[in-house]
Parts: structure tokens; sequence; C-alpha cells
């Protein structure tokens, strides 16, 4: 019989579990507690493991990750040489885009100058720049990019898109890999949907945010929903504070939780959310992995695999 093995951490995985058995009958599904034999697993789920969770895998055929970023995993010591499949899902890919909608809106909109302004109690009648006036650049044009990239721009925005390889999308002009100071020179809001790879970790720092374009009263905006290690808080912070950004908008954390410590909770352009721009929902999460489950006991390739040598 295939086995199926949870090994979940930050998230109910009691749920996942019992989701995960009405939806394959004919698999077991074990968590970390149960009696098995680890030599019989043939697929592990996975969501922060502990060092030991791969432990005895001898027949595992793939690592299920419920995030669609692999980073931590990927820094893992004992992650076994099998395929990783990653999230990929529309639920997900919309989650993302409503959040990436909502704060670019918002800046453009000039929600922080008026939340001054009614702070001080000041009617001053600045009008706001229409969505086509507005330059947004999108750092990683992949599943996640791509889906806000063609959001935005269907709602008016000057979209602009940045990737390692090229990509063409109508209406939006992109860039690839050397050009990235062409694409920031004509960027208002930039947004990070990156993977965090070597390549990528600190991007977001003093040095990138002085190339932005200052078309936006106030100036420039960062929204950052990737990881963490992509940007350098010290500048977001310095930054912030010296007018070089506008606003900035961060769903993720060089450590997470954010400390309480952190000067950015008490900075009124910055805008903190607790790593929720898009959640693995359990009912598409369950829906997408129980299907490359069964299909791979057919012999389907499995979906959506992980380049280790890229990174993601
Ligand atoms: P994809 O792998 O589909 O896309 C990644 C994109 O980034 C690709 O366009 C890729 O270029 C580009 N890229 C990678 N490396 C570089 C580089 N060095 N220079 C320029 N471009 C680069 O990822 P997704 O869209 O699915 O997800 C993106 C990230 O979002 C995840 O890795 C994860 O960390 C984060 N995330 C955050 C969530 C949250 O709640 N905050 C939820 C879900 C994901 P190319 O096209 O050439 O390969
Ligand atoms: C993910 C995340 O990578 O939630 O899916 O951050």
């Amino acid at each position: 019989m295939t086995t199926l093995l949870l090994h979940l951490s930050d998230v109910d995985e009691a749920r996942w579990a019992e989701a995960y058995r009405s939806a394959l009958p004919k698999v077991r599904v074990v968590r970390r507690g149960d009696s098995f034999d680890p030599a019989g697993v043939d697929y592990v789920f996975v969501w922060k493991p502990k060092a030991d969770a791969f432990d005895g895998l001898a027949k595992l055929k793939a690592v299920l990750s419920l995030g669609a970023g692999v980073d931590a995993l990927l820094k893992h010591p004992h992650l076994p040489d099998v395929p990783i499949v990653r999230f990929v899902d529309d639920d997900l890919t919309q989650r993302m885009t409503d959040y990436v909608v909502a704060q670019v809106t918002m800046h453009q909109r000039q929600f922080t100058r008026y939340k001054r302004d009614a702070l001080a109690r000041r009617w001053v009648q600045y009008y706001p720049p229409a969505a086509s006036e507005t330059r947004v650049g999108i750092m990683g044009l992949g599943r996640l990019g791509t889906d806000a990239a063609l959001n935005l721009k269907a709602l008016g925005f000057t979209v602009l898109g940045w990737s390692r390889t090229a990509s063409h999308l109508d209406g939006i002009k992109t860039f690839t890999g050397d050009a990235i100071d062409h694409f920031l020179a004509e960027t208002d809001i930039l947004v990070c949907l990156l993977p965090l790879t070597p390549e990528t970790t600190g991007i977001l720092n003093y040095e990138l945010f002085k190339k932005l374009r200052r078309g936006l009263e106030g100036g420039p905006v960062i929204v950052n929903a990737a990881r963490g290690g992509h940007q350098k808080e010290a500048d977001i912070v310095r930054a912030l504070g010296d007018g070089t950004l506008g606003a900035a908008s961060l769903d993720v954390f060089e450590v997470e939780p954010l400390p309480a410590t952190s000067p950015l909770w008490a900075l009124d352009n910055c805008y903190v959310t607790p790593h929720i721009a898009a959640i693995s929902n359990i009912d598409a999460g369950v829906r997408y992995f129980s299907q490359i489950i069964r299909d791979h006991e057919l012999g389907v390739p499995l979906p959506n695999v992980v380049d280790r040598t890229r990174g993601y």
C-alpha cells in the first residue's frame, strides 16, 4: 500500500491528515507520532521539517512541499536525493495577486499621505496619479509574478517585469538579469516575487532603492511578499526615514516572527503583515498533491519539480 507521511510545523497537521485521508482512501496517511516503518514511506509532505524529518525514509519517491518557496527546504542538512515537488496552484496565485493589487493600489492612491493629513486634520486636495501614470515593476515573472503583472495591467497600471531568462507578456515591458538598472529606473512601485537564492539574497538594499524612479509623490515604494532574506531591513529603515523610499509593504522578514524590537513596527510608512500574503489552503493543497500522488502511482511524471542547481 502507498504510504504518505506528514511532517508539518507551525500549521494544523491533524487537519491536513484528515483531509488527505478523505481524498486518498487507498493511501495510508501517517504522522510522526504514529507507528509505521519509515522504509515503507513513499511520499513525505513537509513544511519547516525538523532535523530528523527524513530519517530512515529509504524508499522515498518524492518530497512534497506545502510551500511554493523551497529555499529553507533546500538547506535541510539531510534532504534526500529525490524529486521535490513544490506547491503551484491557482488558489495560492489568486491570494498573492489579491495582496499585491491591494498594496500597489494603496500606494498609488497615496494612502500614507492622506493618513498623515488626516492625523493632522489637514484638508489638502492633492490629486493622486492615475494607474496608467504609475509604473509598477515586478521582480520575478514566475507563476506568482506573471499573474500579479497581468492583473495590474488589466487595472490600467504601466507594468514592467524583470526575470533571469527572457519573458514575453503582452503589453508589459520585460528586462532580464543585467538590465536591472534600466528596469529600476522606470519603476515607481517595486514588487518582489523572486525565489530566495544566493543571487537574490539581500537584493532589496539601499543602493538598489536609490536607482528607482522618483515619479511618485513622496518617493518610490517597495512591496516584498517573497522572502525576508531578500531585504536588508536596516537599509529599509534608513531609506524610509530619509525619503529614499516613500513607503514599504512587507509581508516577510529577516527573522520571523518579526521581533517586537524591530523599528519597522513603528514607522507610519511601513505596512507590516505577518507572512500571510498567500497561504497554502488545505482544500486546494490536498486536491493538488492528492492528484499528483494518484497520477505518479500510475506512472505519470511529477509536475513542478524544483531545479536544485537553480535553487527554485
Ligand atoms: P517561480 O519559480 O514560478 O518564479 C520565480 C521567478 O523569479 C522566475 O521568473 C525566475 O526567472 C525569477 N528569478 C529567479 N532567480 C532570478 C534572478 N537571479 N534574477 C532575476 N529573476 C530571477 O516562483 P513563484 O512565482 O511560484 O514564487 C515566488 C516566491 O514567492 C517563492 O519562491 C516564495 O518564496 C514566495 N512566496 C511567498 C508567499 C507569501 O505568503 N509571502 C506565498 C507563496 C510564495 P526565470 O523565469 O528566468 O526562471
Ligand atoms: C510559501 C509561503 O512559500 O507561504 O508558500 O511562503
